[in-house]
């Protein structure tokens, strides 16, 4: 069997020094556990700007498309700020999603045991919480056309954005949702504005066909956008997997993010459509962003790309006591008091980004008594 390609793209700011971590990680992975990956590493964002004139050179985006999956670091940064939008950090991640066609993308928020203290909410609404984000990545009103801003007359112009959905572009990441709700607690809480929006009530209309001829054995409900903001906070715990468009799923996954937080302890995984062959296109990436006030100071939480990198096993290669074992060995080093400072509560050692990779691979180690 040919070796796994996976494309490492670290980017900007922290997004380099959580990627080392998981390099280290593979490295280890690698000698130990008889996996093996053809690894390559290209630029991405604003560095990529800064040295090959765009976020993502067209040869990067043909590697990745001939990648077997996509480790993504984090883009952006002030610097960047003026450069024009078409050529902006953000960019190459939009032109990934397109062009790989990401449109499952899954954000987990999961509060671990111990870090239910990190959290801004009260411990008992929080503590246990597992819900899933499932955002639909490809469409809505990131890529709708017409968008642009043009001349009214002398005085005015007009800015327009455009919200489309067609039925496949719902229909195919529903399924992803209530496939995903089997494997978990079986219910979907599909969000939408149907009270305003032509597309908020042509998703409700889908999603609810979909359910009575597919999978009624899911529990699904139908909750306005606003609500559901309101809802995450007052009562996480009501759902499991929450199925919404492009624009709801970036807002309402920050705040589930929040929920936990800590931002720099979650993961995300963005899926492409299953091939006949079984494969899919897959990019990983942190949720947290560069965070270029605190980059190349050893202060990021590298844990968020590792666990992503877990998630990659989990998803794209199927080596699902792998991709376990890393999630037990960051439980274990956080039972173990180690924190990085964006999770420290004070009374922890707070640690250097290197010296939490290290610890995780000590925890590997001691997991598998290599
Ligand atoms: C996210 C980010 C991106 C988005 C930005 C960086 C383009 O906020 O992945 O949630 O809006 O999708
Ligand atoms: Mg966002």
């Amino acid at each position: 069997m040919s070796n796994k390609k996976i494309l490492v793209l670290p980017g900007d700011g922290i997004g380099n020094e959580v990627m080392h971590e998981v390099l280290n990680i593979i490295d280890w992975l690698s000698k130990t556990r008889s996996m093996s990956f053809d690894i390559s590493e290209r630029l991405v964002g604003g560095t990529a700007y800064d040295k090959e004139g765009d976020s993502i050179s067209d040869e990067t985006m043909q590697e990745a498309l001939d990648s077997d999956a996509v480790l993504f670091g984090a883009v952006g940064g002030p610097k960047w700020d003026d450069v024009e939008r078409e050529k902006r950090p953000e960019a190459a991640l939009l032109r990934l999603r397109k062009e790989l066609d990401l449109f499952a993308n899954l954000r987990p928020a999961v509060v671990f045991d111990a870090l239910a203290d990190s959290s801004p909410l009260k411990l008992n609404i929080v503590k246990g919480l597992d819900i899933l984000i499932l955002r639909e990545l490809t469409s809505g009103v990131y890529f709708g056309q017409p968008r642009g801003i043009s001349k009214v007359n002398d005085s005015e112009e007009k800015a327009i954005d455009t919200q489309s959905y067609t039925t496949s572009e719902v229909s195919r990441i529903t399924r992803v949702a209530f496939d995903l709700a089997r494997l978990r607690n079986n219910k979907v809480t599909s969000v939408e504005k149907s009270n305003v929006m032509e597309t908020g009530m042509f998703w409700k209309k889908i999603v609810s066909h979909l359910h009575q001829n597919e999978f009624q054995d899911v529990e699904l409900n139908h909750m306005l956008a606003d609500n559901c903001a309101m809802q995450l906070v007052r009562n996480p715990k009501q759902f499991d997997v929450i199925l919404t468009d492009n624009l709801f799923g970036d807002l309402l996954s920050d705040i589930a993010a929040m929920l936990t937080g800590s931002l720099g302890m979650l993961p995300s995984a963005s899926l492409g459509p299953l091939s006949e062959n079984g494969s899919r296109s897959a990019m990983y990436e942190p949720v947290h962003g560069s965070a270029p006030d605190i980059a190349g100071e050893g202060k990021a939480n590298p844990l968020a790309m590792i666990m992503s990198f877990a998630m990659m096993l989990k998803y794209s290669f199927n080596m699902i006591e792998d991709s376990n074992l890393i999630e037990k060995a960051v439980q274990s080093v956080l039972s173990l008091g180690l924190r990085t400072s964006d999770i420290s509560d004070g009374a922890n050692k707070v640690v250097s980004t290197q010296d939490m990779g290290k610890a995780v691979i000590e925890e590997l180690k001691k997991l598998t008594g290599n």
